[in-house]
């Protein structure tokens, strides 16, 4: 029995971790749920769930919460109550599914208290790679990914010794502007940049898949989680999204991970991880695909991937700023304060600008973060 806290249950990814726990009664006990200001959906969650505890980091939504709800669940906000959800002693397993920086102080508090991570808050990794998989290591807890593409690469790692890996290849689907003509870019708006071709997902990681900030963000997390050089992780755009990721060892022989594009699969291999637990998910239809294909990722049209290796490179606190100054920018965008292609330009500003500090503590990394993200702010009204 896997007991579960929720962090970002109302979103993208939480509802279908709580889709696949509704689907295995027997293999889950959810304890704890939390989110940001979504009372109406949490209460929801609280009447079919039943957890102790339930979070909304923002106050105000944790009173309406309290002014609402009957149930038995203890109701606490802000970042104090998204703590108290990734340490209950009651859990041995976190799924991490809130977004950006806002995961990485619950997500080291949750590895310190000796949880397991289930982890799709991949900023976190990105923001403080070094810090965190050092105190997984410290306390001896898995971090699982729950990216489709990790978990991909942990699917085809099963079995194969570390020297027998060459290099990592993940997948991305190139985002629904593959084929904009750059000088059309500027003017993509919100909406056309939320629909994704393939995917349904959060606002923020759909517009990071449109820029291909997300596939930098990836690069870095790979990094983190299977201990690779920047050198042997490798991108490649496959349309379809149909190959999850991809692992090239030594012999030349390449293992590739395949499924429909439905992220309740590498939500549950996380959670069953070694093992495999049987699910009603539509299945691939090979006799239905009429291609799968394969070019290499535009850096001219879509240069955030490069500064995500750059920054990975540069290490220290430069992911940490990337991440942020992204987060920031993003933000910008979808509240109409700056266009498609301000985004990129925002973290290239950043990172020229950043002084980078080499082994960061984590008052180094909040310190970068802030710093990043008050120079987006400043930046902004040039950009318009
Ligand atoms: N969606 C996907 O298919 C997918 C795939 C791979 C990786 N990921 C990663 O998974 C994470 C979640 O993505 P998503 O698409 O599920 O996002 P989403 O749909 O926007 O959901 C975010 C969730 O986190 C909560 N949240 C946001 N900010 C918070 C804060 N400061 N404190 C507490 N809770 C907060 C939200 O609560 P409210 O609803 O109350 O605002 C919501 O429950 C991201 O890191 C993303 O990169 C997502």
């Amino acid at each position: 029995m896997k007991r579960i806290a929720v962090l970002g249950s109302t979103g993208s990814i939480g509802t279908q971790a709580l889709e696949v726990a509704a689907a295995h009664p027997d293999r889950f006990r959810v304890v704890a749920l939390a989110a940001h200001h979504n009372d109406r959906l949490l209460a929801e969650q609280l009447d079919r769930f039943r957890p102790a505890l339930a979070v909304l980091a923002d106050g105000e939504a944790a009173d309406r919460l309290r002014g609402h709800y009957r149930g038995p669940a203890k109701i606490m906000a802000g970042e104090e109550g998204l703590i108290a959800a990734a340490t209950l002693a009651e859990a041995d397993t976190v799924l991490t599914s809130l977004v950006g920086f806002a995961g990485l102080r619950p997500t080291l508090a949750a590895i310190e208290a000796g949880k397991n991570i289930a982890l799709a808050n991949k900023e976190t990794l990105v923001a403080a790679g070094e810090l965190v998989t050092a105190a997984a290591r410290r306390r001896g807890v898995a971090i699982l990914p729950v990216d489709s593409e990790h978990s991909a690469i942990l699917q085809c790692l099963q079995g194969e010794g570390r020297a027998g890996v060459r290099r990592l290849i993940l997948t991305a689907s190139g985002g629904p502007f593959r084929e904009r003509a750059k000088e059309t870019l500027p003017r993509v708006t919100v909406s056309e940049c939320l629909k994704h071709p393939n995917w349904s997902m959060g606002r923020k990681i759909t517009v990071d898949s449109a820029t291909l900030a997300n596939k930098g963000l990836e690069v870095i997390e790979a990094r983190w989680l299977f201990d690779m050089d920047y050198d042997a992780i490798d991108v490649v755009v496959h349309p379809q999204s149909i190959i999850h990721s991809m692992v090239e060892f030594v012999d030349g022989s390449v293992m590739a991970q395949l499924g429909r594009p439905d992220m309740r699969l590498p939500i549950q291999y996380a959670f069953s991880f070694p093992d495999r637990w049987p699910a009603d998910f539509a299945r691939l239809d090979f006799t239905a695909l009429s291609a799968l294909t394969f070019a290499p990722p535009d850096t001219d049209r879509f240069p955030a991937l490069a500064m995500g290796y750059e920054a990975g490179r540069r290490g220290g606190t430069a992911p940490c700023v990337f991440n942020a100054a992204n987060e920031a920018a993003v933000n910008a965008f979808l509240s109409g304060e700056i266009t498609f292609t301000a985004i990129t330009a925002s973290v290239r500003r950043a990172l020229d600008a950043h002084a980078d500090v080499a082994s960061p503590t984590l008052a180094d990394l909040c310190a970068a973060d802030e710093w990043a993200r008050a120079f987006v702010a400043r930046i902004i009204p040039e950009l318009k």
